[in-house]
Formats: C-alpha cells, sequence, structure tokens
C-alpha cells in the first residue's frame, strides 16, 4: 500500500476539505517531452529501465516516445509497449495518418494526437486556415478511433490560442470520440489563476476528462498543473525532474506531493519511490537537481543552523513538512564550524556509538575544524571523526574482508581481476575484466557483494610515497552510497592494487556499518 503525505498544515487542510479534489491521473512524459531536453538523449535499455521505474512508481500513463521521428524511436515505443506494463503505453502523433499508422504499428494502448491553434501555429508554422486544422483533427481522431485505440487530444500552443477556437476544436474531436483532451501551455506563459480561468471555462463545453500539460518558462509550471486540477482537470501531464524543453515542464514529484498533500487527492503515485526514479533519471540524463531541490533534493531533509539541528533530533516534525522516508528520501544533520558538542552527542548516542567526554571535545574540535575547510560536515563525516578518535570499526561491524585477489594484466591481455571476500560469514569468489587492474579488482568486488555493494568511486587518489620502482603506494578513495553519502579511506602497500583494493573495501566497510547504524536509530523507539 501506498504511503501517505499528511496534510501539512490546519489552513491547508481547510481550504482543502471545501475544494474536495478527487482522483488525479498522471501522465508521465519524461520519455518523450523530458528527452526533448536539450542534450538528453535516453539509450534504448535506459527507456526501458526508465519505463519500468515508471510503472513500478504507480504513473497512469507513460508517453513513451514520437514513432514517426526516427527508427530507432519507432524501436524504443514498440518495445516499451511489448513490457507489458500496468501503465497504459502512449505514443505522440502529429494529426497526420501516417503518424498513427506508425504508432499502431508500435502496439501502443493510446495515441496522444496534436495540432498547433494559436494564430501563430496556424498562420506561421502550419499555413492553414483554421477550418482545415478543425477537419484535420477531426479526421486523425477518428482514424485512431476506428482503430480500436484510446485517444488524447492537444491543441498544441492552447494557452495562446482564442477561446472560442480552442472550444470550437476541443468540441468538434471530443464529438469525433477523443477520450481526454489536452491543454498545452506550450511556451509557459500562464499564471495559476489564468489556468484556473480556462479549464473551468473550458469545462462548460467539453464533456470528456481534461488534462494539462504546462511548461516551466516563467517558473511556474507546477502552481499552474495544481491550479489546473482545483480547476476540474482530471489529469496532469509530468515529467520527473521536471525535464523538458527549454526551462523544462511540470515535475512528477512536485505535483504528485503537491496534490496529495496541499490538496488530498488520490494518484496512484506510490511515493516511497519517487526519489529513487528522480535518481534513476538523473543518472541517464545527465541533468542533476540542484542540492535545494523540493522533495527529492539532496538538501530537502538536510538540516544545518544550530537551532534547526537541536530541534530536528529532539522532533524531526519541528523543521521538516512531512517524514523523509514517505518520499524514499533521507534526513541529513549538516554540521560545521558552529556545531557544539550537544549535537554532536546526540547524533553519536543515536548511531549508538558511545564516546567519553574527552573523546568528544576532541570529535567536536575536528568537526569545526574541518568545517572551516568544507561548506557541509554531513552526519557520515561526523562518523568517520568519531570513529578515528575511538579507534577503528569495531570487528563485529566489519562486514568484508579481503581474503583472496589474484590479478592477471599486460600488454596483450585485457586485465582480468578474481577475487575471494569473506561477507559476513560467506566466503563469494567473483571475477571482472577493467580498463585496468584496478578498474577489473573494483568491478569484481562489486560482483561480489551484489545489492550491498552499489557504490559509486568518487575520489581516486595515488601517491608514490618515496621514490623509486619500489616505492610504497598510498590510495585514498572516496565512495558514495546510493544517498549520496560519502566515506573515505585510505590504505599503503608496496603492491598499488592491494593498496587499492584494502582502501576500497575499507571505505565499504565503513558505508555498511554507517548504514546499519543508521537503521539502528531509526529503528530506536523515541524516549
Ligand atoms: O509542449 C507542448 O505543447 C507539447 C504538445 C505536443 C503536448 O509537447
Amino acid at each position: 500500500m501506498a504511503v501517505k503525505i499528511p496534510f501539512v498544515s490546519e489552513y491547508v487542510e481547510k481550504v482543502a476539505s471545501r475544494l474536495k479534489v478527487g482522483e488525479v491521473r498522471i501522465f508521465d512524459t519524461t520519455l518523450r517531452e523530458g528527452e526533448q531536453t536539450p542534450g538528453v538523449v535516453f539509450k534504448l535499455d535506459e527507456k526501458i529501465e526508465i519505463a519500468r521505474q515508471l510503472d513500478k512508481l504507480g504513473v497512469d500513463t507513460i508517453e513513451a516516445g514520437f514513432p514517426s521521428s526516427s527508427e530507432e524511436e519507432f524501436k524504443a515505443v514498440k518495445s516499451i509497449a511489448s513490457l507489458g506494463l500496468q501503465a497504459e503505453v502512449c505514443a505522440l502523433t502529429r494529426t497526420l495518418r501516417s503518424d498513427v499508422d506508425q504508432a499502431l504499428k508500435a502496439d501502443v494502448d493510446a495515441i496522444h494526437t496534436f495540432i498547433g491553434t494559436s494564430e501563430w501555429h496556424v498562420k506561421y508554422k502550419l499555413k492553414m486556415t483554421p477550418e482545415q486544422v478543425i477537419e484535420r483533427a477531426v479526421d486523425t481522431v477518428e482514424y485512431i478511433k476506428d482503430h480500436g485505440c484510446t485517444c488524447e487530444f492537444s491543441c498544441e500552443d492552447a494557452t495562446r490560442t482564442k477561446l472560442s477556437f480552442l472550444v470550437k476544436v476541443y468540441k468538434a474531436v471530443a464529438e469525433a470520440g477523443a477520450d481526454r483532451i489536452n491543454v498545452p501551455d506550450t511556451v509557459g506563459v500562464m499564471s495559476p489563476e489564468a489556468m484556473k480561468y480556462l479549464v473551468e471555462s473550458l469545462k462548460e463545453h467539453i464533456k470528456v476528462p481534461i488534462s494539462v500539460h504546462c511548461h516551466n518558462d516563467l517558473g511556474l509550471a507546477n502552481a499552474n498543473a495544481l491550479a489546473a486540477v482545483v480547476a476540474g482537470a482530471e489529469q496532469v501531464h509530468v515529467t520527473v525532474n521536471g525535464l523538458g524543453e527549454r526551462a523544462g515542464h511540470a515535475a512528477l514529484e512536485v505535483v504528485a506531493v503537491g496534490l496529495e498533500a496541499l490538496y488530498g487527492a488520490k494518484t496512484k503515485i506510490r511515493k516511497e519511490y519517487l526519489t529513487e526514479t528522480c535518481r534513476l533519471v538523473e543518472k541517464y540524463s545527465l541533468v542533476y537537481n540542484p542540492p535545494n531541490y523540493p522533495i527529492v533534493g539532496r538538501n530537502a531533509f538536510a538540516h544545518r543552523s544550530g537551532i534547526h539541528v537541536h530541534g530536528v533530533i529532539e522532533e524531526p516534525t519541528t523543521y521538516e513538512p512531512f517524514p523523509p522516508e514517505l518520499v524514499g528520501q533521507v534526513r541529513r544533520i549538516v554540521f560545521g564550524k558552529h556545531s557544539g558538542k550537544h549535537g554532536i552527542k546526540m547524533l553519536l548516542e543515536q548511531l549508538g556509538l558511545q564516546v567519553t567526554d574527552e573523546q568528544l571535545t576532541k570529535i567536536a574540535e575536528r568537526v569545526r575544524e574541518l568545517g572551516e575547510q568544507k561548506k557541509a560536515v554531513m552526519e557520515e563525516d561526523v562518523y568517520a571523526i568519531a570513529e578515528s578518535v575511538i579507534g577503528g570499526l569495531p570487528e563485529a561491524e566489519r562486514a568484508v574482508a579481503l581474503k583472496e585477489l589474484v590479478v592477471v594484466t599486460g600488454n596483450t591481455i585485457t586485465p582480468t581481476s578474481s577475487v575471494i571476500l569473506k561477507v559476513y560469514d560467506s566466503e563469494i569468489r567473483a571475477a571482472a575484466v577493467g580498463v585496468g587492474p584496478v578498474d577489473a579488482s573494483a568491478k569484481a568486488i562489486e560482483k561480489a557483494l551484489g545489492k550491498i555493494g552499489q557504490y559509486t568511486l568518487s575520489e581516486f587518489r595515488l601517491e608514490a610515497i618515496t621514490g623509486g620502482t619500489d616505492s610504497l603506494a598510498s590510495v585514498e578513495i572516496a565512495i558514495r552510497d546510493p544517498e549520496g553519502s560519502s566515506f573515505k579511506a585510505k590504505a599503503v602497500d608496496k603492491d598499488i592494487v592491494i593498496a587499492s583494493v584494502t582502501a576500497l573495501v575499507d571505505a565499504i566497510n565503513k558505508a555498511i556499518a554507517f548504514k546499519k547504524l543508521k537503521e539502528r536509530k531509526a529503528e530506536k523507539p523515541k524516549s
């Protein structure tokens, strides 16, 4: 069962109970509109993974692409349509029978067809008369319905189209059998109040469900999408991380949480998967949300000032709208040069680490020192400092030990590494190839650890301590866990590969131990 986001304020709750917003369909267009983001290209296997993730998240529709735009796009849409997902799989088409034929060949459940209706589009882009636009729209909708497909129709640039013409087109396509009409704010010029007015005006004439597609040119896409729902829209188009043309589009994560937390609306979105969905799309789009991005940003549940940290440690609701787990997020306490012993002690106690007064003074000094150099000292940094002051990880916390490492390398073969790891009480063997012996060994370790080894290497520094080929090598590495926490380790050996692997295993142990402590902290009942 999906977790519920509570109302965040009694004022919000009062207004929501007056508005009585019901169920809202979520039409995701990350793979179509999102891929129109400058520089974003999803490979076929990435599209499939994103589609599966969107399905797991619970979106109603996945707009998988624009099949007539290229052979690759056709293949991608067809592949997604054949996955047997719960979500409706939809393809975009122009109002052309040839486009519709391609979409039908891709075996989609629904077709979203569009034609420009504003004066600018009709006159300059299409070079058609308004009557020809209506004729083309009606013909395409009828053609789609004759083939038994669900049909969504969009008047492109609807928000700059005269209302009388807009009503005429939407009425004509509704009569022709369109199942839903979509209202695109193609160049993002609307205000929430204008959106509300437009949707209410359309609802007086059109009986089929109304959807909106809001661009973010003026930064109001999310607010406009919510306003449309308040006015009676039954569906919103969204993209993960707000990807889309120019300044982007209304964002799935913001709109879905806003609908529930601010209006009590129902969607099928399983909000606990929001953060992992956004991270997956960041990874494949290479467009990263800023840290202060709402809901899924890395700072969205991070607390820094002494007053906030104190409040949150005592009771998280003091400075959080809702618990981070509800959207798959984690709470972070950020320490720095002003951190006091009080907050540090509370954190360490919650992590289950007992320290003496003397150790606490040392830890606090080093946290403040680090705060002077770095902007943000995270929980894992405090943990690493505490661990070094206390004197290393307790043996029981060392989940992974390297038992054996064999590396084969040379100028005519691909470097290959085989490892035997002791993971808790089991012995696990794995082998992998890489661009060099260190890379092959890191990959072999990742393979051996499977699910518990999903870390990304964020830093790797190699230094020869003394001169000469028999010099000792010092390797310093940092790894990042899926939640963005970073763990550092250093090792010295006369063999570069052994030094690297020792540091890597050490950092992984720190990450696993930290995760365990955090889990314990989450389980601990509040006194
Ligand atoms: O932005 C837009 O107008 C569109 C339509 C095709 C819905 O993407």
